[in-house]
């Protein structure tokens, strides 16, 4: 293989990659970005410690206690590069209706004439990491490779922690094996002799899709979503497309195995919108009268779902790591997750101890007490007079952790298996204060996809903008499904036609709420690992053990077929939670009816339907 050199830069290329279409694209890509050097990541223990060490250098990270928080790193973001920018995100499609109502659009060739001057030179005086990576295990029939080319080691870091990324992906890839090209710059290109700041980045953000050519454009941003590309940008919005042309779906699901005490396993795969509770309820911990009982993970934040010739579904969890919320997580919230981050950690965002540990709001459960110091995510000291004074949160409330799903004390033995796991039931929920009940179970695929395609959610600190409004988060995908919405919801019903050919019942669908509030705006169900009674609920349903009680929005249980051992919860309290208020209801539906306005383009008739039927349930 001959090698290209660009304007006197040497590509190196390792001997290995013998990738036709990746040479040539890295090639272009070079000469478009113009880096001071080319760097191809192999993945290796070594190279992750020589990058964190050059990153503790430039001042990124900051090595935390060897005693406290082994092999592990702070970085501290600039405060405008924070979440994922949705405002910024793009699908160009060729045509604007194919990019939906619910997703910003720009026709691709005026994208590209757009970046292209953006993209030119913004690598300067940096180096350009090529970074391969398996989305599922290597080599497995449901993964695919993507390629992510990008000026920043934080990237490079994090996606060896949160892919399969390495040299064995070159391997994979062959001479003309294919991958999806993601392209990726903090758009802080340094000037000859400029120092460097910790957290560069660029106030003009860019995530852009292109759906039809399966590529990745991302500007300005070295944050999560922004930049970790497999993640939302490849493992949704691309695969999402993917999975509508090749008959599979790519979700924002966790999913979990519960092994009863008798050793008979289910699958569940669960959507909740950003910062709604998938890595906590993925990692629960039963409650103690729960005895014999055991959950465990095999994703928390993305499910590609594959029908199989058994008319069965299959789900993998194309990521290797875990990128968490903090704050909230303590031992009595998520004790997995605590041991997962004993050590080998990246933390961004955080608040640092005075002995060179990691604090967030939330760990105050464990301890007793607020730290009396700390020093914020911003860099500033912060103590608990400053706290109440102004409100200053010392962790940022998007801050996350990074971390091997090989750490988790709860991983599944299948979370590795190339097949998948067979998902018994699917469930939904949204972040509601009000309406939405507990739990309650679709009597029908139709009846559990319209919970779905309506579901509503409090947004969260995971996007920048208002927080706590509630928006209609259909199937949790709102930022992440990567074509029309209404077409979505079209191939979702399609899968009931598809597994009941193959002669397979399709799996129940859920939909719950964990957060509705009392009078005082407090949340009345516990939560966390009590949300395993409602688990056990469901499987009782699938097993048929239950009768539950009907209600306009599916089939709820009665009290008494909750197991309530160990918790005090009375009746009062659960028909806190669980009661249907008509006149809630009747509002509730006239926001279903605008989202459906707004979605009108190929929006299934059987949407409709299935509402006007609510509304007649609701008139009796
Ligand atoms: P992304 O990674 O952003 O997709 O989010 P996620 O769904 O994995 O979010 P995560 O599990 O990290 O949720 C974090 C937030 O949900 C925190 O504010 C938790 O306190 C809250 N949370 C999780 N489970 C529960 C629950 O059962 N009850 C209540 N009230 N809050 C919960
Ligand atoms: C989410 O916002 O749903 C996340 C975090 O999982 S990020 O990877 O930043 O999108
Ligand atoms: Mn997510």
């Amino acid at each position: 293989m001959n090698q290209p050199v660009m304007q006197g830069l040497d590509l190196n290329i390792p001997g290995h990659v013998r990738n036709a279409k990746l040479i040539a694209w890295v090639a272009d890509m070079t000469a478009l970005c113009k880096p001071d050097s080319v760097y191809w990541c192999d993945g290796s223990e070594a190279e992750y410690q020589r990058l964190c060490q050059q990153l503790v250098e430039a001042g990124t990270f900051k090595r935390l206690n060897e005693t406290r928080r082994p092999n592990s790193f702070l970085a501290c973001s600039d405060p405008s590069d924070v979440a994922r920018v949705e405002d910024r995100t793009f699908i160009c499609s060729a045509k604007k209706e194919n990019a939906g109502p619910t997703n910003n659009w720009m026709e691709p060739g005026e994208m590209r004439a757009t970046l292209l001057p953006l993209f030119d030179g913004c690598m300067k005086g940096r180096t350009m990491y090529v970074v391969p990576f398996s989305m599922g295990p290597l080599g497995s029939r449901i993964a695919h490779i993507g390629v992510e080319l990008t000026d920043s080691a934080y990237v490079a870091v994090n996606q060896k922690i949160m892919t399969r990324m390495g040299k064995a992906v070159f391997d994979l890839l062959g001479t003309d094996g294919n991958f999806v090209p993601c392209m990726h710059t903090v758009g802080a290109p340094l000037a000859a002799g400029q120092t460097d700041v910790k957290w560069p980045c660029n106030k003009t953000k860019y995530i852009v899709h292109y759906p039809e050519t399966r590529e990745i454009w991302s500007y300005g941003s070295g944050y999560g979503g922004n930049a970790l590309l497999g993640k939302k940008c490849f493992a949704l919005r691309i695969a999402s497309n993917m999975g509508r042309d090749q008959g599979w779906l790519a979700e924002h699901m966790l999913i979990l195995g519960v092994t009863n005490p008798q050793g008979k396993k289910y699958h569940v795969a669960a959507a909740f919108p950003s910062a709604c509770g998938k890595t906590n309820f993925s990692m629960l911990v039963p409650p103690a009268s729960f005895e014999g009982w055991k959950v465990t993970t095999i994703g928390d934040d993305i499910a590609w779902i594959k029908p199989h010739a058994d008319g069965k579904m299959y789900a993998i969890n194309p990521e290797a790591g875990y990128f968490g919320v903090a704050p909230g997580t303590n031992y009595h919230t998520n004790p997995n997750c605590m041991a997962s981050l004993d050590k080998d950690v990246i933390f961004t965002n955080v608040a640092l101890t005075d002995d060179g540990d990691v604090w967030w709001e939330g760990m105050e459960k464990d301890t007793g007490a607020m730290p009396a110091h700390l020093i914020d995510w911003q860099g500033k000291d912060w103590t608990p007079e400053i706290a109440r004074q102004t409100g200053a949160k010392a962790a940022h409330p998007n801050s996350r952790f990074t971390v091997a799903a090989t750490n988790n004390p709860a991983l599944d033995p299948q979370w590795d298996d190339p097949d998948g796991v067979a998902i018994d039931a699917f469930i939904f929920g949204g972040r509601r204060s009000t309406t939405v009940p507990l739990v309650t179970e679709a009597r029908t695929w139709m009846e559990g996809v319209y919970m779905a395609a309506t579901m509503g959610s409090e947004t969260t600190a995971a996007a920048t903008g208002q927080m706590g409004v509630v928006r209609r988060d259909p199937f949790a995908m709102l930022p992440f499904c990567g074509y029309n919405m209404s077409d979505y919801f079209q191939h979702w019903l399609d899968m009931e036609h598809k597994l009941k050919s193959l002669g397979h019942a399709v799996p129940k669908i859920f939909c719950v709420n964990w957060f509705r509030k009392d009078e005082a705006g407090k949340f009345v169900w516990p939560g966390y690992g009590d949300n395993m009674r409602v688990l056990k609920w469901m499987i009782d349903r699938i097993e048929g053990k239950t009768k539950g009680q009907e209600t306009i929005f599916g089939i709820a249980p009665q009290y008494a077929e909750i197991n309530w051992t160990g918790l005090d919860f009375s009746t009062q309290q659960f028909q806190t939670v669980t009661h249907i208020d008509k006149g809630a209801w009747t509002e509730e539906l006239k926001l279903h009816t605008t989202h459906f306005e707004q979605l009108a383009y190929h929006l299934p008739k059987q949407l409709n339907e299935t509402k006007a039927s609510i509304e007649r349930k609701l008139e009796a």
